[in-house]
C-alpha cells in the first residue's frame, strides 16, 4: 500500500530537554518539516462538520484510527472520529526519541494513586501512566516494538467464553494490517504463514544496536533459546523485536490507517476535541451520539448506527461512567445520574509490572561517546533515515522465559511468564538518562547514582516484566467533571505471588551480568540507594522484593477495564462482539476489552482487536 512516509506534521516539537538534544531537535524538526509534502495525517474536519454520522468513533489511537479507517471503506457510511489531541510533532517521528515524549504535550501523563505495596520509592509514591494524546494515541509515543504474544493468550480468551477470539481466529487479523518490509523476516521459512505484506501498518527493523552481539552471546551462556522471530505458536526465546517503523520513521496507527484513508470524504477527523459523554436514550438504553468540546464550545454529534469508544484503557471506562454505565454504587456516590447500566466498568485493570532496577555498568568500548557522535547520528538520520536515531538503544533485544522452567522442558502448553527488555545508556549521554529518569518518576537520589555512572560507563539496564499478573487494580471517577483525571488504583503486587515471579526474573537478569560476554566488559551491578530497603541484605530475595516494590512501575500496557466476556460474567463490560452489555448501539474497541494480558507488548494486539471489530461491525450492519 502506498503511504506518505517522510511526512511529519507541522506541529511544534514537544518538550525535549537538554542543551545538546535541544539543538539537535531544532535541526531535525526543521528538516522533517521541510521534507514533508504536506501532512501524513488527515486534515481537521472542523469546516465541514455535520450533525449526523452513521458512526462516531471516540479516540484516534491504536484502535480508533484502525476502526474508523476500516468503517470508512464503505463509501455509503459516514464516520466521525473525535480525538482530544492533534497531529503528532516532528520529534515523535524519530524512533530514538520515544522516551522524550513522556510528560510532553502529547502525553496525558496520568499517575497512579499511592499504594503501600508498589511505587513506594518514586516521586510522590506514584507510578507514571503515560498515554498518547495525539493522532495515533499511545502508538504515537510508544517504543515501537511489534510483538503479538503467545497463542495460548488468545486460546485463553476463547476459553473464558469469548467465541471467535482463539489463535486461529485472531491470526488473520494480525496479518490483515501488516506490511512486513523486514527482509530478514521475509526470508524465514514459512514466513507467509505468520506475516503478510500489503497492509497499512509497516513492520520493519530498528537500526541495530552495537550491543546485540554481546547480548546474544550472554543469552546463549544462560542456556536460553535464540530465535529468529517471535511467533504466536513459538513465543519463547530471545530475539530482535520487529518495529512499527516505516523508512526510519515511526509508523503509528494514525500514520498507517488514517494516512491511507485521509482523502475519503466520508471520514471526518476532528482534532482537539474532547468527548464529554455518550448520549444514551434512557428508556430504550440506546446510544445515539456523543457530546464533545472543541475550542471551548460544546457540540453534539449524532450516530445513526453506533458509537464506538476507542479512548483507551483509562478513558473509555471514564467516559462510560460519566455516561451512567458502571458500578452503580460508585456512580451514585459520585453523583452521576441517570444510571443506565450497572456494570463492572473500570474494574479488572491489569498491567505488565516492570522493574527498572537492574543496571550493569560496562567499560566503554573504544568508540566515540554518544555526545561526540551526535552530529554523525543526526547526519545519517537526516540523509538516510538511518543510524542510531532510527534505533532505540537496544530496546529491540527482548526475550520471553518461564521462571520455573528450564528452556529444554518448555512444551507448546507453556506460556511465558516473564519478558525481559534491555536498554543501553551510552556513556556520556547524561541528557537521555535525565529524560529517562524523569519519565520513570525516579527520585533525585536514585537518578543521580545512574547519572553519575553514565558519565564514565555504558550502562545495560535489564527490565524484567511480569507478563501475567494475578493482582488487579481499578479506574474510578474522581468527580462528575469530564475534565478531571480519573483515579488509577494500580493494585500492583496486591497478591504476593506476583512479587515472587518478578524477584525470580530479577535474579535471572542479575545472572546475565556474570556471563563471560558481560564480564569481558567488566560488568558491575550498580547499587541504588533505596532508603526504603535499608537493613536488608544486598542481593537477598528480600532485598530484591523490597526494591521491586520501591521502583517497579509498568511497561505502559494497561488493559482490561472494559473487559470482554459473555452474558452472565460479572466481570464483563462488553460481549464477545464488543457491544456494551445491556446497551444498544455502543461498542468499546481498544485495549480495555482484553480480558487478560497477552504475553508481550500490547500495540499489535490492540490493532488486531480493531481489525476484528471493524469486520464484526460490518457483518452486523450488512
Ligand atoms: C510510553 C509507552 C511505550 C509503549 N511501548 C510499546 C511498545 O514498544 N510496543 C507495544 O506494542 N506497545 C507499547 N505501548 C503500549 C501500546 O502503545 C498501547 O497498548 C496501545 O497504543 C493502546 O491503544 P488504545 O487504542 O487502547 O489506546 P490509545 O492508543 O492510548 O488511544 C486512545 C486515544 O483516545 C484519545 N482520547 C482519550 N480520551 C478521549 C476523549 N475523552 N475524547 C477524545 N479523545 C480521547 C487519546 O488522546 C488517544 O489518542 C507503549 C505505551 C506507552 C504509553
Ligand atoms: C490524497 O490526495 C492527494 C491530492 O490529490 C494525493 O496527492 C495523495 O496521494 C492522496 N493520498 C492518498 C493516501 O490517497
Ligand atoms: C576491565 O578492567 C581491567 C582491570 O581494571 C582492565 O585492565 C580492562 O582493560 C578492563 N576491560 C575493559 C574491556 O575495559
Amino acid at each position: 500500500m502506498e503511504g506518505n512516509c517522510t511526512a511529519a506534521g507541522a506541529a511544534a516539537p514537544s518538550g525535549v530537554s537538554g542543551a545538546v538534544f535541544g539543538a539537535l531537535m531544532a535541526m531535525l524538526s526543521q528538516s522533517l518539516g521541510r521534507l514533508s509534502d504536506g501532512s501524513a495525517y488527515p486534515a481537521d474536519a472542523g469546516a465541514v462538520l455535520r450533525e449526523r454520522y452513521d458512526f462516531v468513533v471516540v479516540g484516534a489511537g491504536s484502535a480508533g484510527s484502525a476502526v474508523a479507517a476500516r468503517l470508512s471503506e464503505n463509501p455509503a457510511w459516514s464516520v466521525l472520529l473525535l480525538e482530544a489531541g492533534g497531529d503528532p510533532p516532528p520529534d515523535s517521528e524519530v524512533p530514538a526519541f520515544f522516551f522524550a515524549l513522556q510528560n510532553s504535550p502529547i502525553d496525558w501523563a496520568y499517575r497512579t494513586e499511592p499504594d503501600p505495596k508498589s511505587c513506594r520509592g518514586l516521586k510522590d509514591r506514584r507510578c507514571p501512566v503515560p498515554r498518547g494524546k495525539a493522532l495515533g494515541g499511545s502508538s504515537a509515543i510508544n517504543a515501537l516494538m511489534y510483538i503479538r504474544g503467545s497463542r495460548n493468550d488468545y486460546d485463553t480468551w476463547a476459553r473464558l467464553g469469548n467465541d471467535g477470539w482463539n489463535y486461529e481466529n485472531v491470526l488473520p487479523y494480525f496479518k490483515k494490517s501488516e506490511d512486513i518490509t523486514s527482509t530478514a523476516t521475509l526470508q524465514l521459512k514459512d514466513s507467509n504463514l505468520h506475516h503478510a505484506t500489503g497492509g497499512p501498518l509497516t513492520v520493519s527493523n530498528y537500526f541495530p544496536s552495537p550491543f546485540l552481539d554481546m547480548l546474544e552471546q550472554s543469552t546463549i551462556e544462560l542456556g536460553q533459546k535464540v530465535v529468529n522471530d517471535f511467533r504466536l505458536d513459538d513465543a519463547f526465546g530471545f530475539s530482535r523485536s520487529l518495529a512499527t517503523i516505516r523508512n526510519g520513521e515511526r509508523c503509528s496507527s494514525a500514520k498507517a490507517f488514517l494516512g491511507a484513508a485521509k482523502n475519503r470524504s466520508n471520514l471526518h477527523v476532528l482534532k482537539h476535541s474532547l468527548a464529554l459523554k455518550v448520549l444514551i436514550n434512557e428508556n430504550t438504553k440506546t446510544a445515539y451520539g456523543v457530546r464533545f468540546e472543541k475550542d471551548g464550545k460544546v457540540y453534539e454529534a449524532n450516530a445513526d448506527k453506533e458509537v464506538v469508544l476507542s479512548a483507551g484503557t483509562i478513558n473509555s471506562p471514564q467516559l462510560l461512567m460519566l455516561s451512567g454505565i458502571g458500578p452503580k454504587k460508585h456512580l451514585q456516590e459520585i453523583g452521576i445520574s441517570p444510571i443506565i447500566q450497572d456494570l463492572n466498568v473500570g474494574g479488572n485493570l491489569q498491567e505488565h509490572s516492570a522493574f527498572y532496577g537492574v543496571y550493569h555498568t560496562l567499560d566503554p568500548e573504544p568508540r566515540p561517546s554518544f555526545a561526540d557522535n551526535m552530529l554523525n547520528s543526526a547526519y545519517s538520520y537526516l540523509h538516510e533515515r538511518s543510524g542510531p536515531l532510527a534505533g532505540a538503544r537496544a530496546v529491540e533485544y527482548t526475550g520471553f522465559i518461564h521462571t520455573q522452567k528450564d528452556p529444554k522442558d518448555i512444551t507448546p502448553e507453556d506460556t511465558p511468564n516473564v519478558q525481559l527488555i534491555h536498554v543501553i545508556m551510552d556513556h556520556t549521554d547524561v541528557a537521555s538518562v535525565d529524560i529517562f529518569m524523569k519519565g520513570l518518576n525516579f527520585d533525585d537520589e536514585t537518578a543521580s547514582v545512574i547519572r553519575e555512572a553514565v558519565r564514565h560507563s555504558d550502562i545495560l539496564l535489564q527490565i524484567p516484566v511480569l507478563l501475567h499478573p494475578t493482582s488487579t487494580g481499578s479506574i474510578l471517577l474522581k468527580s462528575p467533571d469530564p475534565h478531571e483525571y480519573p483515579l488509577i488504583h494500580g493494585g500492583y503486587f496486591s497478591r504476593p505471588e506476583d512479587l515472587e515471579v518478578l524477584v525470580d526474573a530479577t535474579l535471572f537478569a542479575a545472572a546475565r551480568g556474570r556471563t563471560a560476554a558481560l564480564r569481558a566488559r567488566n560488568a558491575t551491578l550498580l547499587r541504588l540507594p533505596l532508603a526504603g530497603c535499608a537493613g536488608l541484605e544486598r542481593d537477598s530475595r528480600e532485598h530484591w522484593a523490597c526494591a521491586v516494590q520501591e521502583l517497579a512501575t509498568t511497561l505502559f500496557h494497561p488493559v482490561g477495564t472494559c473487559r470482554m466476556g459473555p452474558r452472565g460474567d460479572a466481570r464483563a463490560v462488553v460481549d464477545p462482539r464488543l457491544r456494551v452489555h445491556g446497551v444498544q448501539g455502543l461498542r468499546v474497541v481498544d485495549a480495555s476489552v482484553m480480558p487478560t494480558l497477552p504475553s508481550g507488548n500490547t500495540n499489535a494486539p490492540t490493532i488486531m482487536i480493531a481489525e476484528k471489530a471493524a469486520d464484526m461491525i460490518k457483518q452486523d450492519w450488512q
